[in-house]
């Protein structure tokens, strides 16, 4: 499934902040050659999915895997952590819903400009918000 052997990773955490993440995403894109509106779209998914790990799920990682299926080729973005877990993900998919005081449209942003998301999270047991987005 994956065309390129190359496995990028950066921690996300208060520490660290969002910034590797979205060095690593730069360098892969640059690397790979995308443009606009692509260039913008992958990094938008990689932004809030990093300031969704800092601000609710404490620390994580965030991977970008270059990835062909079916004769498509795109991204498998995928940000993992040990904090919380989604308590209602019904609710936090619905925009406009934040239980912090953010503005909740960052999940729903994400489904809409990802392919394809799949979201799995366990109570006290972390989260892991896997996406696709395939370039045309
Ligand atoms: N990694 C996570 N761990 C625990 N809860 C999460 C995580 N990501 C999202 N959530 C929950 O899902 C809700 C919706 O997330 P979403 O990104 O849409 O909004 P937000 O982060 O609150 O605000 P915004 O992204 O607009 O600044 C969050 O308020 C939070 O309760
Ligand atoms: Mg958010």
């Amino acid at each position: 499934m994956f065309t390129d052997r190359s496995r990028y990773c950066a921690p996300v955490s208060p520490g660290t902040g969002i910034v590797p993440a979205r060095i690593m995403a730069r360098s892969l894109l640059k690397r790979l050659n995308i443009k606009e509106p692509e260039r913008a779209e992958v990094l938008l998914l990689v932004n809030e999915l990093a300031t969704n790990i800092i601000r609710h799920g404490l620390e994580g990682e965030l991977c970008i895997f270059p990835v062909t299926a079916e004769g498509y080729t795109g991204f498998l973005i995928r940000a993992t952590d040990r904090g919380p877990g989604i308590k209602d993900l019904e609710t936090a998919l619905k925009p406009g819903i934040s239980q912090d005081n953010g503005l909740g449209l960052g999940l729903s942003a994400i489904k809409r400009i990802a392919d394809d998301v799949r979201i799995s999270s366990m109570i006290e047991g972390g989260t892991q918000v896997e996406v696709w987005k395939w370039l045309s």
